[in-house]
């Protein structure tokens, strides 16, 4: 008694309050969404209560729950599915078993959760990636890079890129018979942010004979310059991925220093000599007209951290503030926005800006979506959107891999 009780009755009231938050009129099957966006604001703020007495980091929780949903690596008739290493990094392997005549195509996903949860082994994760090696007959590589706040930025990026650098050598895609010529990369969230950095990497170094064909990114995030665009602010509060949050877990991908998190939420985190990023993730310019509707463009302010972050120059962490002559390599591109995100910007301002620099894009826009749909695929939570996204994704594979 006592604590415990406590504890539990103070969740059920967070819950039966946040569950009344309204959400946006047209979302698909509204009640399942409320309850995913309480679950998610409930975690949220016992997890910002947990670290503020200090009984452990706000993103422990959330990881905690994520735990839950790790699955094995169980092959079923049509797939093998195994657990390894590449180059010391653990990957899940999606290997077709029926007879090829030819060479298979090849996918590496990269999973999301804010580069400080998360794995590739979560069910809907594994779902989508046995589904993708099956139908497309692809042998598909999921990777389990290390995770902030343990291993800050660059590793998670190190991590996904010596993945790649392996698979990409000649040895391994004749181990796994894959066509050197069609191999994708993906990622959802986070791991969209990571994809899209690691592909703008391969693509220009000389130095990589054997690139991606595609690049497939699911809501991605895409930039840390501005956050204060018209998709932050109208979404401030969710569905599902609130601003704060979101700034919460993402710094953790940088630094263990609270300022950071302070000035990102004024939008006042780019240190001096940063200017000249802005125009290249400037949304009063590459967001179509629709999406500005009455807001008003005004530059983030720079300087007010007294520690500088230079690193948040780094586009690595920010592929969106990359300039044409490094886009324009880039290849077939496959993007998917969702209307009531906060990161729905990043994603449209990337499609226009490839766009602009001659690279092929297919883009869908969710009217209707939420972020992070894809992870609410397999029960207990189970979204329609989901499935559409998956379906989507997989379809556009299919005819352009
Ligand atoms: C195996 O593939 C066939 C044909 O695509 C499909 O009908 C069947 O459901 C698959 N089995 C599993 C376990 O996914
Ligand atoms: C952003 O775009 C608007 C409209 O195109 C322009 O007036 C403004 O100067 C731009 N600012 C930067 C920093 O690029
Ligand atoms: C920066 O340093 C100054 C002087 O030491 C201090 O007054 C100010 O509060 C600090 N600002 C932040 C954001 O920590
Ligand atoms: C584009 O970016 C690359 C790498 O950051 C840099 O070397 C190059 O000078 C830049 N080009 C232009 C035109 O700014």
């Amino acid at each position: 008694m006592g604590y415990k009780t406590l504890c539990f009755g103070l969740t059920c009231i967070l819950f039966a309050y946040f569950i009344y938050v309204p959400i946006p009129e047209n979302v698909d099957e509204p009640w399942k969404v409320r309850i995913v966006d309480a679950v998610v604001k409930t975690t949220s703020l016992t997890a910002m209560l947990f670290e503020n007495i200090g009984l452990m980091g706000y993103e422990k929780l959330f990881s905690t729950l994520v735990k839950l949903d790790y699955t094995q690596p169980i092959s079923d008739e049509n797939v093998t599915v195994m657990d390894t290493t590449f180059t010391d990094i653990p990957v899940r392997l999606y290997l077709p078993k029926r007879k090829s005549e030819r060479q298979r195509p090849a996918v590496i996903f990269i999973h999301g959760g804010a580069f400080v949860l998360g794995s590739c082994r979560q069910s809907p994760l594994d779902l989508l990636n046995r589904l993708t090696a099956n139908k497309l007959d692809a042998v598909v590589v999921g990777v389990d890079y290390r995770l902030a706040p343990q291993y800050q930025f660059p590793t998670p990026y190190e991590d996904v890129i010596s993945v790649v650098k392996f698979f990409l050598e000649d040895k391994t895609l004749a181990e796994y018979g894959v066509d050197p010529t069609r191999i994708c990369i993906s990622g959802d969230s986070s791991g969209g942010t990571l994809a899209a950095g690691v592909v703008q990497q391969i693509q220009n170094d000389p130095e990589f004979k054997n690139k991606f064909k595609a690049q497939a990114l699911i809501y991605p995030g895409l930039q840390l310059v501005d956050i204060s665009m018209p998709s932050h602010q109208e979404y401030e509060h969710g569905p599902v991925l609130s601003r704060n949050m979101a700034i919460e877990l993402g710094c953790l991908y940088l630094t263990n220093d609270k300022a950071l998190t302070q000035a990102m939420r004024k939008n006042q985190h780019m240190p001096h000599g940063s200017g000249h990023l802005f125009k290249l993730v400037n949304w009063s310019t590459f967001l179509p007209e629709k999406y500005r509707k009455q807001h008003v463009y005004t530059e983030p302010v720079l300087g007010r951290l007294n520690t500088s972050f230079s690193i948040l120059l780094d586009n690595r962490l920010s592929p969106l503030a990359t300039n044409d002559s490094q886009l324009q390599n880039l290849p077939l591109t496959y993007v998917v926005t969702c209307q009531h995100d906060i990161l729905r910007d990043d994603g449209l301002i990337y499609v226009s800006r490839l766009r602009n620099a001659g690279v092929k894009v297919s883009h869908d826009h969710m009217e209707d979506g939420v972020h992070g749909a894809l992870s609410f695929m397999t029960l207990p939570v189970y979204l329609r959107l989901g499935i559409r996204i998956k379906d989507k994704y997989i379809n556009w594979l299919e005819e352009n891999l």
